[in-house]
């Protein structure tokens, strides 16, 4: 059921977490991912702390760029070919942060490992010498929740130069590539979210003999929401009011799949925006959590 919030001049926000209607709203030409300042008040404020924490150079992180950004569609495609080639090939197996992660989800490591050794093992897709660390995924946290932060903490992370020393560090990190950038800081965080949840799965009785696709179901993480905002004024059978330009849209993707367990949506598969890294992503989750299993049964046996 679609929440409407509207206070004229102020905010003016859909919300959806029905699947039917997300992809019935994401399919609208009229809606796009636009971070330009318009709407009411508090619609500029959200959509200033999101051009604060993810344009760089003058351009949105990839996951933010509007449909018809120049070259978004080819770029993306050519990064998913090669991702779907490093994973048919399993090539994450000689990344040297693999063994932490099957570690970590194995609890034979710390939890706090697997966030440093999820990050550089996506920058290594980009750059062979990227280096992560505790520090490097600390603001990678920081200016991913950044968007979310209440009020006062976020001015007070503008003020310090936290934010900005935060963007440096991870635009140096990323050689200033924003796919990079996108991946290690933004992406990694589901990827993690995944980790830590196979992890405690793991310690559960009976978690070895449960199907991969089982395992995979229960533990993917999902962005809470995607953004879309109004371009043309419509109606639609998803909102009471006609939307104008400027209104805001948001998809709440994670409940929309926690209530619906429908995998394709976690990664937008049938989308404009798809996710190019769903089948490597999936991939890598599935080998990890296969080895995890294994050395947790080795350590029963010995
Ligand atoms: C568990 C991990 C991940 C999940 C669940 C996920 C999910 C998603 C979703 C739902 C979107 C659509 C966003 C929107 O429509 O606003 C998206 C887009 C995207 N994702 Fe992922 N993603 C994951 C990991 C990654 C990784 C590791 C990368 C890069 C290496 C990546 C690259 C992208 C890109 C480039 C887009 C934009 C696609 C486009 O606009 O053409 N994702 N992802």
């Amino acid at each position: 059921m679609a929440r409407r919030l509207h206070i004229p001049g102020l905010i003016s926000v859909l919300e959806v977490t029905d699947p039917g209607e997300i992809r019935l709203l994401d399919g609208d030409s009229r809606l796009d991912r636009s971070l330009a300042p318009s709407g009411g008040f508090i619609n500029r404020l959200r959509l200033a702390r999101l051009r604060g924490a993810f344009v760089f150079d003058g351009k949105p992180l990839p996951a933010l760029l509007g449909r018809e950004a120049e070259g978004r569609e080819s770029r993306h495609a050519e990064l998913g070919r090669r991702l779907d080639e490093g994973a048919g090939a399993a090539t994450w197996r000689q990344d040297p942060a693999f063994k932490t992660l099957v570690e970590g989800v194995a609890g034979q490591a710390d939890v706090e490992a697997l966030g440093p050794a999820a990050q550089g093992l996506l920058g290594r897709r980009f750059h062979d010498d990227y280096r992560a660390d505790e520090a490097i995924f600390a603001a990678a946290r920081r200016l991913n929740d950044y968007p979310r932060t209440q009020a006062l903490r976020a001015l007070l992370q503008r003020l310090s130069g936290q934010l900005r020393r935060d963007r440096q560090l991870l635009h140096d990190s990323a050689r200033g590539d924003a796919m990079t950038l996108h991946a290690t800081s933004v992406a990694v965080h589901n990827l993690v979210g995944a980790l830590e949840a196979m992890r405690a799965l793991a310690g559960t009785p009976g978690a070895t003999s449960l199907p991969q696709a089982a395992v995979l179901a229960r533990c993917l993480s999902v962005p809470e929401t995607l953004l879309r905002q109004v371009l043309a004024p419509l109606s639609t059978p998803c909102s009471p009011h006609r939307l104008v330009p400027g209104d805001l849209v948001l998809l709440r993707l994670a409940e929309g799949v926690r209530r619906s367990g429908d995998r394709e949506l976690a990664f937008m598969s049938d989308s404009w925006a798809r996710c190019p890294a769903q089948r490597f992503i999936l991939a890598l989750l599935a080998d990890i959590w296969e080895r995890a299993v294994a050395s947790r049964s080795g350590e029963g046996g010995r």
